[in-house]
């Protein structure tokens, strides 16, 4: 039988970040700014990431499956704020990482670099790309779980998963904005979700709070959130309307 959707518990999805109009419901220690963003994964999501938090102000040091010398030309479209590396250095010189990969790649990201720290994770499963993935397909555990398990002491946040990567750098809007478009995060850490919800703030984006990580199905693909334009608002809807297996 089908969970979710329109019969199961109705949890007022998500919490709403829209712009700093309100309160996060929980309270997420205070965290510094980091100033450099490691990502690993410079394919359509990663190089976009790239362009978007470098206009915002941060570096970033940035990773491939082949090496940093096969990303002279990015690294030279990006300025003096990026720099190739592999995706060990990326992972140790970012003080938040963003794991934006195909998912059957998951357990090929380095561990112990990313230990303690926040984890944006982008990853979407497409069985026809990464296999098939029994738990995924049963409903039993989600993709920002599995990484969350991979990097065990990492705080792992969903993030940037459900927006076309184009977008990412165009679709922005300022705080307050009307019809200011809306992204989800999830976490079991709220210093993460605390830090994603500012880094969407500063890029443009108002964010909704799915947490915690077993949650994130709501958002993942072939659900009526993914990869749809929606406000704070619509974003919580379609949360809420989401089934637990697609
Ligand atoms: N495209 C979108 O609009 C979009 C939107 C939201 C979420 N997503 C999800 O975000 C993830 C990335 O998507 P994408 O479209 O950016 O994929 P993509 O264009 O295929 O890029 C994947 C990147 O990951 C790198 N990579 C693969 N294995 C790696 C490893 N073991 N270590 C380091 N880097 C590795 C690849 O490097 P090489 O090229 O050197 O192999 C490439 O730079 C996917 O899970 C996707 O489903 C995509």
């Amino acid at each position: 039988m089908r969970t979710g959707g329109q019969g199961e518990r109705r949890r007022p999805w998500g919490r709403d970040h829209a712009g700093k109009q309100n309160t996060p419901a929980r309270v997420a220690p205070a965290m510094t700014t980091p100033n450099t963003i490691g990502i690993i994964g410079a394919g359509h999501i990663g190089s976009q990431v790239a362009r978007a938090v470098i206009a915002a102000g941060y570096d970033v040091v940035i990773a491939n499956s082949r090496g940093p010398e096969t990303l002279t030309d990015l690294v030279a479209e990006l300025g003096p704020k990026a720099r190739a590396a592999t995706a060990e250095d990326a992972g140790t010189a970012g003080e938040v990482v963003v794991v934006t990969v195909p998912l059957h790649a998951l357990d090929s990201i380095p561990v112990e670099p990313l230990a303690g720290k926040i984890v944006l994770d982008t990853n979407n499963y497409y069985y026809e790309r990464d296999g098939r993935i029994d738990d995924l397909d049963q409903g039993e555990t989600t993709t920002s779980q599995m990484l969350q398990e991979h990097l065990p002491t990492s705080k792992v946040v969903k993030a940037f998963n459900h927006i076309p990567f184009g977008d990412i750098t165009t679709d922005t809007a300022p705080a307050g904005s009307p019809n200011r478009r809306a992204l989800a995060v999830s976490s079991d850490f709220p210093e993460a979700v605390e830090f994603a919800v500012r880094l969407y703030d500063e890029l443009g984006f108002d964010a909704v709070d799915v947490s915690p990580l077993s949650e994130s199905w709501r958002v993942e693909r072939d659900r009526p959130a993914y990869v749809v334009r929606q406000t704070a608002a619509e974003l919580r809807e379609n949360l809420a309307a989401a089934n637990r297996l697609p």
